[in-house]
């Protein structure tokens, strides 16, 4: 429940941290000042408010007997800030509104009238707003009392209420400030992770920051270049031995022939047939691995031109019209190629499916043909793997296709899964790269 309303960003939950804190003393400060100062000032001059109306009274039917009620109102008036009018024209007393929550004053105003005032009143905050209308009835007259708002309203409560909130606002402002340069570098090292999972080794970037991200940072990087010399060394190594192979078996080949067209020497003969054939699949796949740089381009014309191509035009496809992809062109070139041919050369009919999700690009190739049991489908990703090779031993395969593809997603942070078609007979390759 908690994890559902908390902000999932680190930003958002630091400044949380230092937010929550400073609402809270505010809410505290806010509610003690309410009560003890706020309150207790206003309705103390709601009070005094009273007391004068009251003093007013107390003389008004001495002044009412000698018929000089004017010189008595007069007088009060020029002391009290009050305008005063005997209301002829009002018969009777209109009831007092309840007043609402936000109401405040008429509230304040009813309480303490209702506690300190004898006689029947009526009290109106808004008709001559800012002032309030008071009716009071009395001996069968009505008065009206128009009093300044101010005078019963505390005006140093709202400075004292900006120097505690004002404060407040400009610490959070700094506080976002100084988070943010905080947060950024975590967020650097984050993208810079995220980049390296998708095969974009070429990114480098500066530690900065806190000392302990920086320690990251820098453990990062150790980290990324250890991965990338492991990676080159071992292709260089298996490159150079593959090298070196052709030379011996270059060498054999020649031998065989001077041996004579013997049928004896004919296996022999196409095993090192089969075995050129690997190296130089190999030697071609490693020589331009890691020489492309990421680019963008439209997934759909890529497909269409290896369609296009193709000599055997039993190829559907299902996509939208341009479908952005991010990656080393040529290695995703030869991945899909390597799939749409597999489905060829073992199935009739091939289904090409591209779609962007909110994350990924999604492309499925289905086939009609006898598809791989379920226990095989790990291990015909392994270099130099077939199924059956009696299935296809006449043909150029070397088993290197589906170990390729592999590299070459994962090279991109991609999956690849085999499975089985939902048509029923055949394979799906499922190929899912982020974006
Ligand atoms: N679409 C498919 N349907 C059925 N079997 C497949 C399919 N794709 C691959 N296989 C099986 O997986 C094995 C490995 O495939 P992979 O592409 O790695 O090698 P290959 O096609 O035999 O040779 P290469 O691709 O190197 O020319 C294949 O030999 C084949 O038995
Ligand atoms: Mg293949």
């Amino acid at each position: 429940m908690l994890r559902k309303i908390l902000p999932r960003s680190l930003f958002g939950r630091a400044l949380l941290i230092v937010i929550l804190p400073v609402i809270l003393a505010q809410i505290v400060v806010g509610t003690v000042f309410y009560d003890s100062i706020w309150y207790k000032a206003n309705r103390n001059l709601v009070r005094s408010l009273i007391g004068e109306i009251n003093n007013f009274f107390a003389i008004y039917p001495e002044y009412q007997k000698i018929k000089k009620t004017d010189e008595l109102i007069q007088i009060f008036q020029s002391k009290n800030q009050i305008t005063i009018n005997i209301k002829r024209n009002i018969k009777e007393l209109p009831k007092n509104k309840e007043p609402g929550l936000e109401e405040f004053y008429d509230k304040l105003i009813i309480t303490e009238f209702t506690k300190g005032f004898s006689h029947p009143f009526y009290q109106n905050t808004e008709i001559y707003n800012p002032s309030i209308q008071i009716l009071v009835s009395f001996n069968n007259e009505i008065l009206e009392f128009i009093v300044p708002k101010d005078k019963i309203r505390g005006t140093s409560a709202f400075v004292f209420l900006f120097w505690i909130v004002a404060p407040s606002l400009l610490f959070i402002f700094i506080s976002i400030l100084f988070l943010r340069n905080q947060i950024r570098p975590i967020i650097h090292l984050s993208e810079a992770a995220e980049k390296f999972g998708k095969g974009q080794y070429d990114h480098d970037f500066r530690s900065s920051g806190a000392l302990e991200i920086r320690k990251a940072t820098i453990e990062f990087e150790k980290m990324k270049r250890r991965i990338l010399k492991h990676i080159s060394q071992r292709t260089a190594m298996l490159s150079g031995i593959s090298h070196d192979l052709k030379t011996p078996l270059t060498r054999m080949k020649l031998e065989l022939e001077l041996l004579g067209k013997d049928s004896k020497f004919q296996a022999v003969k196409e095993d090192i047939v089969e075995m050129e054939k690997m190296i130089s699949e190999y030697l071609d796949f490693a020589s331009n691995q890691y020489l492309q740089s990421i680019e963008k381009f439209n997934l759909i014309d890529l497909i269409n031109n290896l369609v296009s191509k193709s000599f055997k035009k039993n190829i559907t496809l299902k996509c939208q019209k341009n479908l952005i992809f991010s990656g080393r062109k040529n290695l995703i070139r030869r991945c899909i190629a390597n799939i749409i041919n597999n489905a060829q050369k073992y199935g009739t009919n091939v289904l090409i499916n591209a779609k962007k999700t909110q994350k990924n690009i999604i492309i499925t190739i289905d086939d009609n043909g006898p598809g791989i049991k379920n226990e095989q489908k790990e291990k015909v990703f392994r270099p130099f793997y077939r199924v059956d090779k009696s299935r296809n031993l006449n043909d150029a395969n070397v088993g290197l296709g589906l170990s390729i593809v592999e590299d070459i997603v994962n090279s991109h942070g991609g999956i690849v899964k085999l499975l089985d078609n939902p048509k029923g007979k055949g394979l799906r390759v499922f190929l899912s790269f982020p974006q």
